[in-house]
């Protein structure tokens, strides 16, 4: 007789290396642009994150390791003091409400301005992005950054190292080490921003070695079962081209994989793509993937639900949402309930200051369960 394999749903437990994640539900790390302009965070950022807590997992918004990685005004940042003590305000509130919390890290390379953050940005190679930034005084064009010395990448590795220790003072459970979405780690891995003859640059097994690197420095700094990796092959976001994501991405899940992070991180996960399954193949920790829903495109009504029982039928171990958590600081109660969802408000305020389109996204009815109410009130 054959057995019907058991496909893990969306609200049963996990673990992630020692954590116990209530649910496979992961809020997917959401820049919104509420930090001081010297990237302290605020306290509205503690409600912002405790109102999200009963997600199985947080992953904090990308925060700055070093002062030249800056990438936007009011992004957070984690290498003073200050930082960590504002974190920690946040990761305290988390706790108290029940949730755990990640916190990604993220340098900007070549997206970032000297009007942000006063200094020249670094990149692999001199390569401008082809697109303006939003500074602190109005949109202006890129700059061409600085080509990294040897010199710089090994202090820049040794930043992210310190901000991972930074994060778990600041009582995070661990760190999401973004190498995604164009910033400076996808710059080393994408060719068309890498344009560097030396070991960091050229074929494949040299532009995965700053990746590589990073990931090692920090699971040295505060354990692999701390640290996760974001990566979203194939994505031309903030202007990178990988003409060789299928040889890219398996070769840094190989380099990684046996001393390697308790998770990968997936963005615009299909399981219907072969790269997909090779990954899922070749990496022996936890999967977290984030289900292509159409970007810029409106988030289905369902938030990603389906999508997400679809990747998690094929292999995932976890599911990130991110403009769902957006709107629905409930979303795993909606989905326990199959209570319809907010929509997204407009995109503007994703990056704006202040509680609107933050704090604001309206809660269940409390008697919603026993009533069949599906008006959502506010909270
Ligand atoms: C407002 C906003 C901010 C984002 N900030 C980040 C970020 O800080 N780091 C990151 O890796 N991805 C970031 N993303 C991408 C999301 O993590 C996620 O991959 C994307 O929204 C797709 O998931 P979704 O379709 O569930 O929204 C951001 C997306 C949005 C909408």
């Amino acid at each position: 007789m054959t057995q019907t394999p058991r496909i893990p749903q969306l609200l049963e437990p996990a673990r992630l290396g020692p954590l116990h994640l209530p649910n496979r539900l992961v809020m997917a790390p959401l820049t919104r642009n509420r930090a001081g302009a010297d990237g302290v965070p605020q306290p509205l950022m503690a409600t912002y994150y405790a109102q999200r807590a009963s997600a199985g997992l947080i992953i904090a918004e990308a925060a700055t390791p070093n002062a030249v990685g800056q990438t936007y005004p009011n992004i957070p940042a984690i290498h003073s003091q200050a930082h960590v003590d504002g974190w920690r305000r946040v990761t305290r509130a988390v706790r108290a409400a029940g949730g755990r919390m990640f916190l990604q890290l993220q340098h900007g390379g070549r997206v970032g301005h000297p009007d942000t953050s006063g200094l020249t940005p670094l990149a692999p190679s001199p390569v401008p992005l082809p697109e303006t930034l939003h500074t602190p005084s109005g949109r202006r064009p890129a700059v061409v950054p600085r080509e990294m010395t040897t010199r710089d990448i090994r202090s820049t590795v040794a930043d992210f190292a310190s901000a991972a220790r930074n994060a778990v003072d600041a009582g995070f459970e661990g760190v999401e080490v973004h190498a995604a979405n164009g910033h400076l780690l996808h710059q080393f891995l994408a060719g068309n921003t890498n344009r560097r003859g030396d070991a960091y640059g050229g074929p494949v097994a040299h532009r995965i070695r700053f990746v590589v690197e990073v990931v090692r420095a920090v699971t040295d700094a505060i354990g692999p079962d701390r640290v996760g990796l974001r990566v979203s092959p194939g994505n031309t976001v903030n202007g990178v081209r990988e003409d060789d994501t299928d040889s890219i991405y398996p070769a840094l899940v190989e380099a990684l994989a046996d001393s390697g992070p308790a998770y990968l991180h997936v963005v615009a996960a299909d399981s219907d793509q072969p790269l997909f399954r090779t990954l899922r193949d070749g990496w022996p920790g936890t999967l977290i993937a984030n289900p292509a829903l159409g970007w810029g495109t409106p988030l289905p009504a369902d938030g990603g639900r389906r999508a997400g029982e679809r990747l998690l039928a094929a292999g995932a171990d976890l599911i990130a949402l991110g403009r769902a958590f957006i709107a629905n600081p409930d979303l795993v109660e909606r989905i326990r309930l199959g209570a319809p969802l907010n929509p997204v408000r407009e995109a503007y305020q994703m990056y704006t200051g202040g509680e609107t389109g933050y704090t604001d996204y309206p809660f269940l009815a409390p008697d919603h369960a026993g009533s069949g109410s599906p008006e959502p009130v506010g909270r």
